[in-house]
């Protein structure tokens, strides 16, 4: 598992984990259960979605009979995805339709959803609603309009930068159709007579899969060698024996998120294909060869959240707490015990549910199903139990909880 910052990426993470991140959107109880709340279960599931709900887009056999009776039962789950790319409100509409269980946009963490509390930090200057960040990632300007949705202000896209100055990356002029459906003309392009005055980026978000990442890859790395995060311009401090990394990021560089590690994914292909994580191991090996890279002493500083780390787990448990204050209202006197996490992908699902440690002393048992990423044989990380589908997964937690349909 790539190793990242820890110090800035848990404390990032400790302040999205206690976040209030929007609960329901409209108000509504988390769940509408269709069963008296008599009996205020102290257990609860963690669903992954692509590979155990979902094998792209298409309802994997169980699924749907699986969440309504949950949701029949007045059994609180959440959805826990890496995937993402849209937001919250249409990502769940859109899971809803398709396994034909009304949820509501509390139920499910994507991969970019702490990032929303980024918006405004604890002060001014470490606030981002108001500055400059490039958003990497997804169709078109998909993720742009999640960001702008969570509220940041001063959203910029690579395809922005290239219909600016296609000659940044001479070799996407053939998406050049594709780029002119959504660029918006950058805030300050570029000035060739005086390339400080160029754009100015505070933050670097990888929200998505890229889908060009040559010019991503291209565009991160120009901010990231750049002075003061200014495009166009070059850090005099990079390749300097006499600081800190070599003199790499040590000039007011962006700091860059990823907001999902997975290396494999489970798709409509038969093979799993390369995820987000796919896409920084790449910009991590272009990094070492332009900068000499971790071995010569400059590091490609990040933070990258997402299934397995602890304060995605933090965050989602968090949500719970939040969705089963509304449903169960304050006088339940039923703590939560037991989160079955059912996942399709060890890396991610399972290792994060082994390795998870709740700051509320609920105990969560990793469930790994074979209709995904896992395809057989002994898995990297070893679960409570494999189980052929989410059908199944969710018949082993009610009976591990003995609860009686
Ligand atoms: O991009 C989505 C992929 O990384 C996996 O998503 O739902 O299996 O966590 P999920
Ligand atoms: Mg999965």
């Amino acid at each position: 598992m790539q190793s990242f910052s820890m110090g800035r990426s848990f404390s990032l993470l400790r302040r999205l984990s206690s976040s209030s991140f929007p609960v329901t959107h409209c108000g509504r109880r988390a769940f509408q259960t269709s069963r008296s709340l008599s009996r205020v279960p102290d257990f609860a599931f963690a669903f992954d979605i692509d590979g155990v709900f979902l094998r792209s887009a298409k309802p994997i056999p169980g699924a749907a009979e699986s969440l309504a009776l949950l949701k029949q039962q007045g059994i609180p789950f959440i959805l826990l995805t890496n995937g993402g790319g849209k937001h919250e409100t249409e990502r769940v509409a859109e899971i809803s339709e398709k396994l034909r269980v009304p949820l509501d946009p509390s139920l499910i963490v994507q991969s970019h959803s702490p990032f929303a509390e980024l918006v405004r930090g604890p002060d001014e200057q470490s606030s981002l609603e108001n500055k400059s960040v490039l958003v990497v990632g997804g169709d078109g300007d998909s993720c742009r309009q999640v960001a702008e949705k969570y509220g940041f202000k001063n959203v910029i896209t690579p395809g922005d930068i290239f219909m600016a100055n296609p000659a940044i990356w001479p070799f996407s002029k053939v998406f050049h159709d594709y780029y002119e459906q959504f660029a918006r003309p950058l805030p300050n392009p570029m000035d060739p007579t005086d390339p400080t005055k160029g754009l100015k980026v505070d933050a670097i978000f990888v929200f998505n899969d890229p889908r060009d990442w040559a010019l991503d890859t291209q565009v991160i790395l120009d901010f990231l060698l750049s002075s003061q995060g200014v495009l166009g311009t070059i850090s005099d401090k990079n390749g300097r024996t006499d600081l800190p990394n070599r003199g790499f990021l040590q000039d007011g560089q962006p700091p860059l998120y990823f907001s999902n590690p997975d290396l494999w994914w489970a798709a409509a292909y038969h093979l799993p294909r390369l995820g987000q994580g796919g896409f920084r191991e790449a910009l991590d090996g272009t990094w070492a060869a332009v900068t000499g890279g971790p071995s010569k002493g400059a590091e490609l500083k990040k933070t990258v959240i997402g299934k397995p780390h602890q304060g995605t787990y933090e965050f989602a448990e968090n949500q719970m707490r939040r969705n089963r204050l509304q449903a169960f209202g304050p006088t339940a006197d039923t703590p939560l015990r037991n989160v079955y996490m059912v996942g399709d992908n060890p890396e991610s699902d399972i290792q994060g549910a082994n390795t998870y440690r709740s700051p509320h002393g609920s105990k969560w048992h990793s469930l790994l199903v074979r209709t995904g990423v896992y395809n057989g044989g002994d898995p990297a990380w070893t679960p409570e139990s494999i189980l052929d589908d989410v059908k199944k997964a969710v018949e082993y937690g009610l009976k591990a909880s003995q609860w009686k349909v």
